[in-house]
């Protein structure tokens, strides 16, 4: 059996659907299955000559060949769902658990209204604080109570075990990251939830004893959306400078960037019980390493980086992104 957790080290976005992309068409899941908040988290793909923000579908939907759920501890809006199954055509192989959190339009409604929330943290206004709120109460619905979900009901947690039991692969994948954990994070400026890994098997009904290796994803320039501290952010005339501009997914704001936190790094993979880790974007940290696919094309630059990561984690980089594309990407795990 072999079980592994994909989360986010920094603030979100740190390209984790890719490293899970990656990950599936090399290590051949049977299941991939999401922890995380709910439609906050989003991931972008491309549908013809179309982008779209994906925020319910696992972003390893690109790999064909594995079953795709969401773990009860993850809110679902029906709605976003059912539009996304289409989109991505992902029908007949993607399951919700029944008790997942609902929500509703209300709970956007009061995302969106709400001065606290919405001005104050930042929050996406996709209904989440809300919803978990009502979750807590143990006022809201569940999955298995919305007739249009129906189709896609399944115990998460069953299908998980089951096939850890008969030695399959199964990624669990993570949303947001380390910094906007409830728990962890940069308390009020956070997200609803924990998102560090252990929360990312408890989505799923995996208990800890069972999870094989956890990666960890940090990208060598940090961002962040929303409010909150960001001890190495930079102005943006600097990341103008760098050439570094990025949006959000969900809410199309502009993300703030930072530069490489090595403390943040430490702490986070401590938290996550990180085994290795992966660091995108190194082609920001040296142009000339843009798309490389083996460590050797790399630059001492981007090497010495590495090298500083590995010593700020404790734990080696086994997966290095060089580029957006799926190919750009420099994999050593089993090689150290
Ligand atoms: P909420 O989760 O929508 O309540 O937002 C709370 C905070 O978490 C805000 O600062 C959001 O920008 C941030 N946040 C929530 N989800 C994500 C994510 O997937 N990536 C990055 N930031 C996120
Ligand atoms: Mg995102």
């Amino acid at each position: 059996m072999s079980c592994t957790i994909i989360v986010g080290g920094f603030f979100g976005d740190e390209g984790k659907g890719k490293i899970v992309a990656h990950i599936a068409h090399q290590d051949r899941p049977s299941i991939i299955a999401r922890g995380g908040v709910g439609p906050n988290a989003g991931h972008t793909v491309q549908v013809g000559e179309k982008e779209y923000g994906v925020r319910m579908v696992p972003s390893g939907f690109v790999y064909p060949e594995a079953a795709l759920m969401i773990g009860s501890g993850v809110l679902v809006d029906p709605r976003v769902f059912l539009r996304e199954v289409d989109l991505v055509d992902v029908q007949g192989r993607i399951f919700v658990d029944g008790r997942c959190g609902v929500i509703e339009e209300e709970h956007i409604a009061r995302d969106k209204a709400s001065g606290h929330l919405r001005d104050k943290i930042g929050s996406t206004g996709t209904g989440c604080g809300p919803a978990n709120a009502d979750r807590v109460l143990r006022t809201s619905r569940q999955a298995k109570d919305v007739p249009e979900l129906a189709d896609f009901i399944t115990d998460v947690a069953e299908d998980v075990n089951s096939a850890l039991d008969r030695d399959e692969v199964v990624l669990l994948e993570g949303t947001q990251g380390f910094g906007i954990s409830l728990y962890f994070g940069t308390y009020p400026f956070v997200t609803s939830k924990d998102t560090s890994a252990s929360q990312i098997a408890a989505d799923n009904g995996v208990g800890p004893t069972r999870i094989d290796d956890v990666i960890v994803v940090f990208k060598a320039y940090p961002t962040r959306v929303g409010e909150g501290p960001f001890s190495t952010e930079m102005t943006a005339e600097r990341s103008h400078e760098l050439g570094i501009e990025e949006f959000g997914t969900v809410t199309h704001r502009q993300r703030r960037i930072g530069t490489w936190d090595g403390k943040m790094a430490r702490y986070s993979a401590m938290i996550n019980g990180c085994t290795q880790a992966a660091i995108t974007g190194i082609d920001r940290i040296d142009p000339a390493c843009f798309g490389a696919t083996e460590y050797d094309q790399l630059t001492k630059a981007a090497r010495d980086f590495i090298a500083q990561a590995e010593n700020d984690i404790g734990k080696p980089v086994t997966l290095i992104s060089t580029g957006p594309e799926m190919s750009q990407i420099i994999d050593l795990r089993g090689k150290l």
